[in-house]
């Protein structure tokens, strides 16, 4: 089916003639402060129609990340950061530079194939202190790496030339975070593998931060219920408990019966993994976090338990959520 697919034309987007067209430009300071601008290898003669929907996606994801730190970094610069070393406002001037040439970068790719750009949205951040910036940025930046690497993964096959673009986006992404962890006082590295989501999930992950009715052009991915998680680091033993709330009136659970309810979990390169859903109250339920799994994991409310990561985006009720569990 694949072969079939690479060699009709009919999917692929053609242009005669690849140009590097000049985008939003990107200014001469923004390019200095990230260490580089545009790369100037052009893009493949052919892109497949599924890259157009997966990059468009991916600048979605990529205008949080640049408005996040921009944000971020105009509190912190009137804020101050005292109990900080001394070059943290240097490196997130660095990564809010960089945030913006892969915006800069992904409008281009778009343009080039005669694609619409997706433009910002309005955003909210429920931030009011460094340490939840820091946890924030954590987050964030893993979501984007847990896209771009289900990115990747899905589009290996047809799109191969657009790989290597997008791995040397990961390993900054990856470096961002790392900085992140270690000036909340974490380890940069708490696991072997990070882990590749859906694009629905990646969607519905930045959708808390987006103002709704602020998007001037729409993702068409499906919205799913909110989910919530309290990590409360209580332990039983080794076991560690999760408390998730929902929104009954977006999930009337009702309408699932008397069935077993389940928290999937994806964490490195594992398939899900499933764990029963304790019902506390309306909209509220604890689950027993999975053991060995570290990082950045992803979780999500579910009656199903498929055995891949594709079919859990599709078989889920609330979330996903994103949990740092070390
Ligand atoms: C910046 O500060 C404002 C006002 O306190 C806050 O609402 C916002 O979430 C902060 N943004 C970031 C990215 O820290
Ligand atoms: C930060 O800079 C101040 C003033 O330049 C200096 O006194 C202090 O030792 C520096 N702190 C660190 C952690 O480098
Ligand atoms: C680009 O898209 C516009 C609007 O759909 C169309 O009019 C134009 O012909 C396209 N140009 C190329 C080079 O495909
Ligand atoms: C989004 O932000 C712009 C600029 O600050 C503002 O003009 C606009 O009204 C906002 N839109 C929404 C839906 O909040
Ligand atoms: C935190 O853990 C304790 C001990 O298991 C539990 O009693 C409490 O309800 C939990 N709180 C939250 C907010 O999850
Ligand atoms: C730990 O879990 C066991 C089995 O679920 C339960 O019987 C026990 O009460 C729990 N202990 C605490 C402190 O929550
Ligand atoms: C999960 O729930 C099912 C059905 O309610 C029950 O049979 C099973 O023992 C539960 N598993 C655990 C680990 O509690």
């Amino acid at each position: 089916m694949h072969l079939f697919l690479n060699l009709l034309p009919a999917v692929c987007i053609l242009i005669a003639q690849i140009r590097f067209v000049a985008a939003a430009p990107l200014s001469s300071d923004v390019a200095i402060q990230a260490g580089g601008g545009l790369p100037n290898n052009g893009f493949p003669t052919l892109i497949s129609q599924d890259a157009i929907k997966e990059f468009q996606l991916l600048l979605f994801l990529e205008n949080l990340e640049a408005f996040f730190f921009k944000n971020g970094l105009a509190n912190l610069t009137s804020c101050g950061t005292s109990r900080y070393s001394n070059d943290t406002v240097e490196v997130i001037s660095k990564i809010a530079a960089q945030e913006e040439v892969h915006v800069t970068t992904l409008t281009t790719l778009l343009q080039a194939y005669n694609q619409t750009v997706i433009p910002p949205c309005n955003y909210t951040f429920p931030i009011t202190s460094m340490d939840q910036f820091l946890a924030y940025s954590d987050i964030i930046t893993s979501v984007g790496i847990g896209a771009i690497i289900g990115l990747a993964d899905r589009l290996s096959s047809s799109d191969p030339l657009l790989i290597k673009s997008t791995s040397s986006i990961i390993t900054v992404e990856s470096r961002h975070d790392a900085f992140f962890r270690q000036m909340d006082g974490e380890v940069p590295n708490p696991s072997p593998f990070d882990t590749g989501i859906s694009g629905i999930w990646a969607y519905n992950l930045a959708l808390p931060f987006v103002l709704p009715g602020s998007c001037p052009i729409e993702i068409p991915l499906p919205v799913l219920p909110t989910l919530s998680a309290t990590n409360n680091n209580s332990r039983n033993g080794t076991l560690r408990q999760v408390e998730f709330r929902w929104n009954p009136s977006q999930l009337p659970l009702e309408k699932e019966g008397s069935k077993q309810l389940f928290i999937g979990w994806l964490n490195q390169l594992n398939l899900p993994t499933y764990t029963n859903l304790t019902i506390q109250g309306q909209g509220k339920g604890s689950a027993e976090v999975p053991q060995g799994l570290n990082g950045a994991a992803f979780a999500a409310l579910t009656s199903q338990k498929p055995n891949n990561a594709n079919d859990l985006a599709l078989a889920t009720l609330a979330g996903p959520v994103a949990l740092k569990l070390s």
